[in-house]
């Protein structure tokens, strides 16, 4: 609970400030007609391209660029793929902003790896990429990353997941428990995983948790499409099988959405003691359930503080100046200047102090 506790202090932090750029090369190899040193019209259309409405931070995201783009004096055009052909979909969004002659584009990917050609024909019109959440992979043509430390908060999964067995569970000194992650088409998804593992694993090599089922490889506890049908339907299967004649006692979520579906199943099989279940994205639907204890933790990734951050960027590139970024990271074929925002963990404990800049959530916590 003391290193929960110790977490909130860090509260949303744009990292930014005071740390330089790590680099002076927006990732287009000095072609002078797409460099960002020239600027462009503050009036210019600038492409967002978003993934789905799966997670309530998609769903906000979408209105607060478009509000956020007209007071910065952009023209903006904000898209969702559509659900039953997203990547296509998506892809083609992209294409007509750079038809469109979009300055900057910022994507949140559907599926991170299947962009290469667009963000290509972007760079070549001269429009520069900003990868928005999730990092766009295996392709030169992506310029800025903005998004929280995604490692980070699969680190604070990890430890809140402990945390909440050790103070549900005072008499025990092994918990049952069981892992699941987000879709494989998702970058994030690995990330999260591996952030979480980073605490885990430790803990499972030493006998504390016992992942029941055995499924402990990521092909075995990804969630397709992020859907939580698919994730209830994996935990209904876990409970029928595997926790007939055992409890679980602690579940690894990668978000709210997911958390939900696990706990509902969870239910539904009759187990008498809910187990602790993690999760991210603060959505509505969860802050009551951490209230009255159903769910353990999520974490706070401000969707405002991201998009305003996106903006800003784009706003400096208007100006022709370079953004300030705190890390690289790697793509697969460069490295990407990088800008983290802190994620926060949230329990009940710290919840009214984690939303107080947040009077819709923190309206939640009452
Ligand atoms: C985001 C999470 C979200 C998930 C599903 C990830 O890429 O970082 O916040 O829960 O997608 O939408």
């Amino acid at each position: 609970m003391k290193k929960i506790l110790l977490a909130t202090g860090a509260f949303v932090a744009v990292a930014a400030l005071g740390l330089t750029g790590c680099s002076s090369d927006n990732g287009r190899g000095g072609d002078a007609s797409t460099d960002s040193g020239s600027g462009f019209d503050a009036n210019s259309l600038i492409g967002v391209a978003l993934p789905d409405k799966t997670s309530e931070n998609w769903v906000l995201a979408g209105g607060l660029f478009e509000d956020g783009l007209k007071d910065a004096g952009f023209e903006g055009d904000v898209q969702y793929a559509g659900a039953s052909n997203a990547v296509a979909d998506q892809q083609q969004q992209i294409s007509t902003m750079v038809t469109n002659g979009a300055k900057v584009i910022i994507i949140g990917a559907k599926d991170g790896a299947q962009l290469g050609t667009q963000v290509e024909q972007a760079h070549d019109a001269g429009a520069i990429v900003i990868a928005y959440d999730r990092l766009i992979q295996n392709t030169d043509a992506v310029d800025y990353y903005v998004a929280f430390d995604n490692f980070k908060v699969g680190q604070l999964q990890g430890q809140a997941l402990l945390d909440g067995l050790a103070a549900k569970f005072p008499d025990k000194t092994t918990y049952n428990i069981e892992l699941f992650s987000g879709s494989s088409d998702d970058a994030n998804a690995p990330v999260f995983f591996q952030g979480a593992m980073d605490v885990l694993q430790p803990k499972i090599d030493d006998g504390t948790l016992k992942v029941v089922s055995g499924q402990t490889d990521i092909a075995q506890t990804a969630t397709d499409g992020w859907k939580p049908e698919n994730a209830q339907r994996r935990m209904d299967t876990l409970m029928q099988g595997t926790y007939q004649s055992e409890t679980v006692d602690g579940v690894l979520s990668p978000n709210d959405t997911l958390a939900r579906a696990i706990i509902t199943s969870v239910k539904d099989a009759g187990q008498a003691e809910l187990p602790i279940v993690t999760g991210q994205d603060s959505e509505a639907a969860s802050i009551p359930l951490i209230m009255s204890g159903e769910q353990y933790s999520t974490i706070y990734k401000d969707t405002r503080e991201l998009v305003k951050t996106a903006i800003e960027m784009a706003q400096t590139l208007q100006k022709g100046d370079k953004p300030d970024t705190t890390t690289e990271t790697d793509n697969g074929n460069v490295k990407v200047p990088t800008l983290y925002l802190d994620p926060v963990i949230v329990t009940k404990e710290n919840a009214a102090e984690a939303y107080a800049n947040n009077p819709d959530l923190e309206a939640l916590t009452k």
